[in-house]
């Protein structure tokens, strides 16, 4: 990586010879969230171990670099124009427990086919984002959990501590950090790797795509959908483009995504970029801010303003319309189109009556924001046999809903945002497969939040594909 001669670690730079430049917002510095409110945040009793650890990660390799960053944010540029479609999605939490080279195979391989349905649908590119290698920290409703009358810290993820409920476990651990940086690279690498060979061509998509059509029962009310996006590819190769010696249709971009909320880490691995004179977060190549920590007052709003990486903010129910032209004016103070994207998270009851408020305020003010909808965390129901899951037609409603709503405001419908695996779990009902409540307990995984498994994940994506042809005005037949 040739950027490690351009970017500083704080290690080497102590904080009274900051270097100053104008593109570095003012009073900002890698370390003056700590100085704001915060809230979410895990209690450790050894600061020591703590603060040894983040020593530690800020002298180890970032896993992202400005560049990658930066190139993200033009492409979501392009979304933001209206000329490009985002699809961001991966677990709830990661985990250490299901890490293996199947499941980023599986996923991988979901979020390739989703990517040629949706590309297929919106007519335009899709810029792929995973919320992958990095995202293991948890905001939680509850700082305590309680268990037949014992109380214990709740589980915030595999950063921060366990999920087994018992004393040791549940105690912050700063190694936790450690082992979510040696993973994160490790997926990065793989994914990487995956994603510019044979695996992310567009034949080999095309294949799976026909394997789900002719394997599975809801797969055939695609049938239609699939041989029109063959026929594309016989075109393209009658054409004389051979899809495998193009680069752009055999490799594809992905980048990465997580919520930045355990601070701490993401100090770390904050890098001075010395061509733009700026910092940027190297962890990730995006980081958004969870609707629970959005106050623009906070320390969340305070860390990510001052990174020049393309970042995400939630927006959800308790949303006002000065808290939204804050959040403009602090994390896009010059109104980069690509820089700031609202992922609205408004459940299915409420999108209708909460988002068009916020489209029009952000139309009239001509601020260039990507919107994009996570039709996941406003719709979290509990099962009556105590599972948490959501339905999915709550979660396909949302999403029609937030294109409607995007179509009559006359703004474009930037992208969309899921909890999804690539494995065949049982975390959400219905779909095409028809889970019931009763089949929730055969294949609960999900350390956090029930995720979409790979056929429902697939479904919704040539839903979405029929449903964006109808707003291109284009016949899906
Ligand atoms: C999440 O994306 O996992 C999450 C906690 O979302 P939100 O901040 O929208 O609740
Ligand atoms: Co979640």
């Amino acid at each position: 990586m040739t950027l490690s001669l351009s970017i500083r670690t704080r290690d080497a730079m102590p904080i009274a010879s900051e270097p100053s430049s104008p593109r570095i917002a003012m009073g900002w510095s890698p370390d003056s969230w700590r100085a704001f409110p915060i809230k979410q945040q895990p209690t450790y009793h050894n600061h020591e171990a703590l603060a040894a650890t983040e020593r530690t990660l800020a002298r180890y390799p970032s896993l992202t670099s400005p560049a990658e960053a930066r190139a993200l944010k033009r492409e979501l540029g392009m979304v933001a124009e209206g000329n490009a479609f985002l699809l961001q999605g991966g677990d709830c939490a990661e985990s250490f427990a299901e890490f293996s080279e199947k499941n980023l195979r599986n996923y991988a391989r979901v979020m390739l086919q989703m990517t040629i349905a949706l590309m297929y649908g919106a007519g335009c590119p899709v810029v792929k984002v995973g919320r992958i290698a990095g995202q293991f920290a948890k905001p939680r409703s509850d700082n305590t959990e309680t268990i037949e009358g014992i109380s214990l810290p709740s589980y915030r993820g595999d950063m921060i501590n366990g999920q087994d409920f018992d004393h040791e476990s549940r105690e912050p651990d700063p190694e936790r950090l450690s082992k979510v940086y040696f993973q994160s690279g490790a997926t990065l690498n793989f994914l990487r790797s995956l994603f510019r060979g044979e695996f992310a061509s567009l034949n080999t998509i095309s294949r799976w795509n026909m394997d789900f059509v002719a394997r599975s029962a809801q797969g055939k009310r695609f049938e239609a959908m699939v041989e029109r996006i063959n026929e594309c590819m016989h075109f393209i190769a009658a054409c004389g483009l051979s899809p495998s010696q193009e680069q752009q249709l055999s490799e594809a971009t992905f980048y990465t995504s997580h919520e930045g909320l355990f601070l701490n880490y993401e100090q770390a691995f904050t890098r001075f970029c010395e061509q733009e004179e700026r910092y940027y977060a190297c962890s990730s190549h995006m980081l958004w801010i969870g609707d629970r920590t959005r106050d623009p007052n906070d320390a969340h709003v305070e860390f990510l303003r001052g990174v020049g990486n393309p970042i995400g903010c939630k927006l959800g129910p308790s949303m006002t319309r000065d808290d939204l032209l804050r959040l403009c004016d602090i994390l896009n103070p010059n109104n980069e189109a690509g820089r700031l994207t609202f992922i609205t998270r408004m459940g299915s009851h409420k999108v209708g009556e909460l988002l068009p408020q916020h489209v029009r305020t952000i139309k009239e003010e001509g601020r260039h924001i990507v919107w994009s909808c996570d039709p996941m965390h406003g719709n979290t129901i509990k099962s009556p046999n105590g599972y948490k899951t959501r339905k999915f037609n709550d979660i396909l409603s949302e999403v029609r809903q937030f294109f409607a709503i995007h179509k009559a405001e006359g703004t474009h419908a930037g992208g969309v945002h899921f909890e999804m695996t690539g494995q065949d779990v049982t975390e959400c009902l219905g779909g095409a497969q028809a889970i019931s409540e009763l089949d929730l307990g055969s294949r609960y995984h999900t350390h956090c939040d029930p995720r979409l498994n790979a056929s429902q994940s697939l479904e919704l994506a040539f839903l979405i594909a029929e449903e964006l042809r109808k707003h291109h005005g284009v016949s899906s037949r």
